[in-house]
């Protein structure tokens, strides 16, 4: 057998800016729930349905199916049969320390840490424990025992890694928002310095600092070198040019997340949503930021839709093809096909407020003599009939709660041509639903903050075909899938365009 690899520090960092935060609390809530208890082990007695499982916990199906889905692709639970056929189990290893009472009691005392650690900012300006809920909260101290103490003796190697993933991952991510949102980072990654210049330019405690910077040491992320604190030679490579301020980007994205994480075992429960971004205020805040997030990833997109353009020319030329964009967001998707011919026309389409950014991106693009600007509302907005040959739907599904999903297919099926292409650009399940691993956390990012489900190519392919579009194909790009629906005989292509084949469909500048 050959051992997995360690992550690289890229992967590493990665992983704790966007995913730990949700490790830990699929983890935490699924012992608060009693979901690991419920689960019969596997060999033991049959695997549960999902709905025999609700029953039990009193929680909501579609919170449960999402924690399940995870544990299932963890390896912490197995999952048998398909669609609505499937019966779950707790994996014999994972029963091995879930069934040991001494184990569980470990964990359980990390439960009520979850929101102190949200006031790690606190803890470092004051050096000292944080009041919360009447209490005082040493969280200095625990980070302390977590990262630099002798871990706690544990049953096994396994144990010690659902310890790990239970309690440090998300403290990794806290560490981070709080490195970031202190501008400690950006202080270590200008030059090194030791702890009373680092104490000097951030007005912070040294007692508090200094747990950071060792913690982050930890990680990989910092070194000392004759009493100065600086990056890591690695980190340092890690984060040149723009890809520290990126990454301070995402984590204050994580950083919205982190209440609802907290209580990600009331929201499974009830569908009471923390982060309820069908609340419009809500949703006003948290995509404000979110949009900063959206321009900074522009160029990165901009290279997938031009890409998913170019392929999509090749089975359907392009030339003089009326576009839609749903949900547009930057103009991303759009842009890409105006760029695939001197000839094409697009639509951008979503709310007033989101469209002004999209009129300066295509006046930089130089397409905006091709564009008209619908601002409406993607939920209940009549797209007319058989007007476009192309409508895209770039990332907007998932923001769609999934008894939606009939509807909006309807209408785009009826404002598409005959030979019209529909395309849908979304993170797209395995056919288990139990994979991949950052897609499914996405979708319990979708499912906590009252948005969409994510869904299977078959999933989709169903629904669509219902509105009468029954020729479908899915193709993977680098990071999310592609969709691809049309009425019979439409010819799709099957595979992507090659990177290099998009440069050389380039138009002239200027045109
Ligand atoms: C996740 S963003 C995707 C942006 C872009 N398509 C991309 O791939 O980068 C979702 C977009 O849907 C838009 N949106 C959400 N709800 C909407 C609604 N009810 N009506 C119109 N647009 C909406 C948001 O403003 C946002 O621009």
């Amino acid at each position: 057998m050959t051992a997995t690899p360690s992550p690289t520090l890229a992967q590493s960092l990665h992983f704790w800016a966007r995913n730990a935060s949700n490790e830990s609390a699929l983890l935490q809530a699924s012992l608060r729930l009693g979901l690991f208890a419920a689960l019969p082990v596997e060999g033991d007695a049959p695997p549960v349905s999902l709905d025999a499982l609700a029953r039990e916990l009193r929680a909501s199906p579609r919170g449960l199916r999402s924690l399940l889905e995870l544990l299932v692709c963890l390896g912490f639970a197995r999952q048998d049969g398909q669609g609505d056929e499937r019966r779950f189990a707790l994996a014999r290893t994972a029963a091995g320390f879930l069934r040991d009472a001494s184990f569980l009691s470990t964990l359980q005392a990390e439960l009520p840490w979850w929101e102190p650690l949200g006031l790690l900012d606190e803890a470092v300006k004051r050096g000292e424990p944080v009041p919360h809920g009447g209490q005082r909260w040493d969280v200095l101290g625990h980070y302390r025992a977590l990262f630099l103490d002798a871990p706690p003796a544990l049953p096994s190697p396994e144990a010690a890694d659902f310890f790990d993933r239970f309690a440090r991952s998300g403290a990794r991510t806290q560490l981070l928002i709080t490195a970031g949102r202190l501008g400690l980072l950006e202080l270590l990654a200008a030059s090194p310095k030791t702890m009373p210049e680092l104490g000097a330019a951030t007005y912070l405690t040294t007692s508090g600092l200094r747990v950071l910077v060792e913690v982050l040491a930890k990680l990989g992320l910092t070194r000392e070198d004759g009493g100065a604190w600086g990056l890591s030679p690695e980190a340092k490579q890690l984060l040149e040019g723009k890809a520290l301020a990126y990454l301070v980007r995402s984590l204050s994205v994580s950083a919205q997340y982190w209440e609802a994480l907290g209580k990600l075992d009331e929201t499974v429960r009830s569908e009471r949503f923390i982060l309820d971004l069908k609340d419009p205020e809500v949703s006003r805040r948290f995509y404000a930021d979110n949009s900063n997030q959206i321009t900074a990833v522009f160029a990165s997109h901009f290279q997938l839709s031009r890409r998913a353009a170019t392929t999509l020319a090749r089975a359907r030329p392009l030339e003089g093809a009326k576009v839609l964009d749903i949900g547009t967001g930057s103009g991303v998707w759009g842009a890409a096909f105006a760029r695939a011919t001197p000839t094409t026309h697009v639509t951008y389409f979503d709310q007033a407020v989101v469209l002004e950014q999209v009129r300066r991106n295509t006046e930089s693009l130089k397409v905006s003599d091709r564009a008209r600007f619908w601002p409406g509302d993607l939920f209940t907005q009549d797209f007319g009939e058989a007007d476009f040959d192309v409508i895209i739907l770039p990332q907007v599904l998932n923001v769609l709660r999934p008894e939606a999903l009939p509807g909006i297919f309807a209408r785009v099926a009826r404002a598409l041509r005959p030979d019209g292409v529909l395309l849908i650009a979304e993170y797209v399940l395995n056919e288990g639903r139990d994979g991949p691993l950052d897609h499914l956390y996405f979708g319990l990012r979708r499912f906590m903050t009252n948005e969409g489900d994510l869904l299977s190519a078959s999933e989709y392919g169903r629904l669509l075909a219902d509105v009468g579009l029954t020729s479908t194909v899915c193709i993977p790009l680098p990071t999310q899938e592609m969709l691809l629906a049309a009425r019979q005989g439409v010819s799709l292509p099957t595979q992507l365009a090659p990177a290099d084949s998009v440069a050389r469909q380039e138009p002239a500048r200027g045109s």
